[in-house]
């Protein structure tokens, strides 16, 4: 439809598909508002828009609606990797063109997609007469939701980026920013999470209560102040407001990725993993990072762990440290690493042939500690190295609390931080690699573009283990973090009573992440000898479960309280069931109705009834029914415990 009509004051209503959430569009006096509802209630109040340009009036007043087009959209995507195969991007899109009807005239474009979970809306700048770039000095999208709004978020700009414990709070007591996903409850109990998709070329949207004390975005600044230096035509990131019913049915939400182009090219050489590591001795103080008397990266030491992989049925293996640049303080001195040059007792090559001729994926890393121009200026040839020894897989790191980028401190979720990540990406997609980025920016679909990217950190993992961790977290993440996408939690540690790294689980919720949490690339990071030593039967579960799904389906849960999903194996009729909970115990009762007409049998690995995080973390239950679509399994999960169940056909 188009309307070509010059209108100063217009009201639209625009539905989704099934007509359960509505956008309403107001111009009023030559401002533009937005405001939502799901199941006719009122979920955003009307909520200013549009920005702040630097040398420039605001592009918010004396606007008219020169056209409006819409278009109604039906697809299903298919995804070569992740928790479903197929996703559904089904929704009625409208954009409205605008312009000033005063001096200077500049024109823009808002584009609305109402889907029946959702709302997503970005802004279009186009070229025109009097500017072909702008800085932005803000972007002044409001999300204006009711102030006694529950909100469960994580707090911006702090050092340690995005990794912080969760804290519900009411809206009107969001002191300071806070990042994407912020998941939400209203008043009248809708549950919605207000994030962002295809992040390419702007800050990072956190969100702050503005001047009126209205929740609105505030785009991470770069050093001198301003938001982003954009060419025109240029278009923002997505704004998206996810919507249900309750938290479960908050985690189905997958239109973050469907926002996301489709590959430009071809992917199909990406493959998800599962891979031990060179890595938690370090945490435990066995080895250490740095060349020395207990240097982990030696060329023994690896050789030793690829016959591990291959005696565990693991396909590969993390090896950190064995590059130079780790003596000393690693953290201050990162500006000195280098990602061609091995310590001395580390082969590379020989490494990298040792675990070919076993099938074993090494898993390269490349630690920044945020030194970007120091990375960037060997990124080709550190990745030509990785790719010319058979390296598929990276991981990387940006410990430290800012950035170096361009001789500046700048803010990882930055729009220099988004780029330089971007720019590894697509490096890493020309030499066929795939990449598992910590300390990263947070994810906003674009794997659905490239799918090399298999996984990222981006939240408080099993890293923080030891203290600062409560089994709650782990029930949080779900309904927050995790509708950004995957995580590498480095799940899977069953030394749990070491003294140095004391693990706030039971045995049984260590293998429950490996569903509750996706990752593409999905890290059993214990050492080898303790799953092979101690726990033989409990590793099965996690040699058997697989990191690529075919379909998930949520199957109850709270925020902050507990979390039990279902998923099924991509490459068989095999499913896999995982429940966590928080510091509290519960029994549940899960309905199989999401079987075939079939019998399965039922590996079940759940707490015993005397299993507690803390006196007693090894009481573990490993049993075995038959079970079909009609059955239901009453599971205990213990405080701060878990169970994880496989379901063969
Ligand atoms: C922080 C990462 O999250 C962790 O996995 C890594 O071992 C250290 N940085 C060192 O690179
Ligand atoms: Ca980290």
């Amino acid at each position: 439809m188009l309307n070509w009509f010059t209108r100063n004051e217009i009201k639209r209503d625009l539905y989704s598909p099934d007509k359960t959430v509505k956008c309403q569009i107001a111009l009023e006096s030559g401002r533009i508002t937005y405001s939502v509802y799901k199941n006719e209630k009122l979920v955003i109040k009307p909520s200013n828009l549009g920005f702040k340009i630097c040398g420039e009036k605001s592009l918010t007043d004396n606007l008219i609606i020169i056209r409006e087009q819409k278009k109604r959209h039906q697809e299903t995507v298919e995804m070569p990797w992740g928790e479903d195969r197929y996703l559904n991007n089904n929704y009625i899109e409208t954009a409205f063109y605008l312009a000033e009807k005063k001096e200077p005239g500049r024109i823009f474009t808002l584009r609305f997609r109402i889907f029946d979970d959702g709302v997503a809306f970005r802004y279009e700048i186009p070229p025109q007469p009097k500017f072909s770039q702008i800085t932005i000095e803000d972007e002044l999208t409001e999300f204006n939701v009711e102030p006694n709004t529950y909100a469960w978020s994580i707090p911006a700009y702090q050092p340690d980026r995005y990794e912080y414990n969760y804290t519900k709070n009411m809206v009107y007591d969001l002191k300071n920013s806070v990042h994407t996903p912020l998941t939400l409850k209203t008043p009248t109990e809708i549950y919605l999470s207000i994030h962002e998709a295809a992040l390419y070329d702007y800050g990072s949207m956190t969100l702050k209560l503005n001047e009126k004390n209205i929740l609105s975005s505030d785009i991470t600044p770069l050093s001198d102040n301003t938001k982003a230096h954009v060419l025109l035509p240029f278009q923002t990131p997505w704004r998206l407001i996810m919507l249900s019913n309750s938290a479960i049915e908050l985690t189905k939400n997958r239109i973050m990725y469907v926002l996301n182009d489709p590959p430009k090219e071809d992917f199909s050489w990406v493959k998800t993993l599962k891979f031990i590591g060179i890595w938690w001795a370090m945490y435990v103080g066995e080895w250490t990072w740095a060349p020395g008397e207990k240097h982990g990266a030696t060329t023994d030491h690896a050789k030793e762990y690829i016959d591990a992989a291959v005696r565990l049925g693991i396909s590969g293996l993390l090896i950190e440290g064995w590059n130079d640049g780790w003596e000393g303080d690693w953290l201050s001195n990162g500006i000195n690493n280098k990602f061609l040059v091995s310590t001395p007792d580390f082969d590379l090559e020989s490494v990298a042939d040792y675990a070919r001729i076993r099938n074993v994926e090494i898993v390269g890393h490349h630690e920044t500690v945020g030194f970007i121009d120091n990375y960037e200026r060997q990124l080709r040839d550190a990745y030509n190295y990785y790719a010319i020894n058979n390296i598929h897989y990276i991981k990387t790191g940006y410990a430290g609390s800012k950035m170096l980028i361009n001789g500046r401190r700048e803010f990882h979720h930055s729009q220099l931080g988004v780029k330089h990540y971007q720019k590894t990406i697509e490096l890493a997609a020309k030499k066929h690699i795939c990449l598992n980025i910590h300390e990263p920016i947070k994810g906003t679909g674009i794997e659905r573009t490239w799918p090399n990217l298999l996984t990222r950190e981006g939240a408080r993992g099993q890293e923080y283990e030891g203290g600062a961790l409560s089994p709650s977290h782990a029930c949080y993440l779900p309904y927050t973090r995790l509708l950004s996408g995957g995580m590498d939690y480095t799940s899977g540690i069953f030394d749990i009573e070491n003294p140095v790294k004391r693990i706030a689980t039971t045995l049984a919720r260590q293998l429950a992440y490996f569903v509750t949490i996706y990752s593409g690339m999905q890290m059993a990071a214990d050492r080898p000898y303790i799953y092979e030593k101690r726990f033989p039967s409990v590793f099965r579960f996690i040699t058997e479960v697989p990191t690529n799904f075919q379909k998930t389906i949520p199957i109850a849960g709270e925020i902050g309280e507990y979390y039990i999903v279902a998923r099924q194996d991509r490459d068989s009729e095999n499913w896999y069931v995982g429940g966590v909970t928080d510091e509290f115990g519960r029994h549940i009762n899960i309905h199989l109705d999401f079987l075939d007409n079939e019998i399965y049998e039922a590996s079940i690995y759940s707490d015993s009834d005397e299993a507690h995080y803390r006196d007693n973390p090894f009481g573990i239950l490993i049993t075995k029914r038959r079970v079909t679509k009609n059955d239901s399994l009453d599971i205990y999960m213990a405080p701060g415990g878990g169970f994880a169940i496989r379901i063969k056909k």
